[in-house]
């Protein structure tokens, strides 16, 4: 089912706040044009930001692959003001940043003297109850480019995967390179056989996801075994769990997992998947 999503109130554009409908951006801007931009989704556990210098860190790398020149100075108290302005200091909520390599005269090439398009805003995330989700996922053949460990806004493939999923009534995708998983269309895939916990090594063909990272640190923390190693599609049979993560997926659990019409995989055994969901759930919830 489609969830209906409001606008926010309010935008922070290019060093102004202003109603989104008042919030506009060249025709000849880069991300309009070429999705040539970044972005990134920051959670805020009841005001709280979540792991921010990892957020920081990545918006920061990815700037940098693709060359896009960004003053980082007051990035932290802006996203703290963006937060209050709309009123979800002490909700659950996520910013969302967007940097653009900014208008410029059309050409492939990037232009010398670029003026970046910068935009945030804040949005109620609901980052609750995430235990009691199960979701009913596609596989998918994996059509993105050899870069998806940048966070880039030229989404098209993700969208038009996530678009076959949702409109088959399904809830997620789960993606297939050279026949082995990669990740979701918006979040990192984990799968659970005999007691190991199994991830796609970080990349070209994943998003690096925090949350990713934070399950590895969970994993060894609690003394779960786990392998940063592709699973096949074909070795379906042999796992137990799987669940996806992200930012505002959270930890999800994968009910079951079709292809071509088929049930190929149903949950058995939640074990691990539920562990991990606790100690997520402590962690995120620790400093309240
Ligand atoms: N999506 N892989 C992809 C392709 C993603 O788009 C995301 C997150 C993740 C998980 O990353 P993280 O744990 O850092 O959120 C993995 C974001 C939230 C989005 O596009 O809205």
């Amino acid at each position: 089912m489609k969830n209906k999503k409001n606008y926010p109130s309010e935008v922070y554009l290019n060093g102004n706040w202003m109603p989104p409908q008042e919030a506009t951006v060249s025709v000849f801007d880069r991300a309009f044009m070429f999705g040539d931009g970044i972005y990134e989704v920051t959670p805020f556990y009841r005001g709280k930001p979540f792991r921010l210098q990892d957020h920081l860190d990545r918006l920061k790398y990815c700037l940098g692959e693709i060359k896009i020149p960004f003053d980082f100075s007051i990035l932290e108290t802006l996203m703290f003001e963006v937060l209050s302005r709309a009123g979800l200091s002490d909700s659950d909520a996520a910013v969302y940043i967007q940097v653009s390599r900014g208008a410029a005269p059309r050409t492939h090439y990037f232009p010398d003297d670029p003026k970046p398009t910068f935009l945030m805003y804040a949005f109620p995330a609901q980052l609750e109850k995430f235990q009691e989700k199960r979701w009913k996922v596609l596989v998918s053949e994996d059509f993105r480019w050899q870069r998806c460990d940048i966070k880039s806004t030229a989404l098209l493939a993700n969208t038009m995967s996530n678009e076959e999923a949702i409109a088959g009534g399904f809830d997620e995708n789960l993606l297939v390179r050279d026949g082995y998983f990669t990740e979701g269309s918006h979040s990192t895939a984990f799968f659970v056989s005999d007691g190991t916990v199994y991830t796609h090594p970080e990349g070209p063909h994943i998003l690096s996801g925090i949350t990713r990272k934070l399950v590895l640190e969970m994993c060894r923390d609690l003394g779960v075994a786990y392998k940063e190693e592709a699973f096949l599609l074909n070795n379906i049979s042999e796992v137990q769990e799987i669940f996806l993560t992200g930012t505002t997926t959270q930890i999800t659990v994968v009910e079951s997992l079709h292809t071509e019409g088929k049930e190929i995989y149903t949950s058995q055994n939640g074990e691990i998947t539920a562990r991990l969901q606790e100690e997520f759930a402590r962690l995120t919830r620790a400093s309240q």
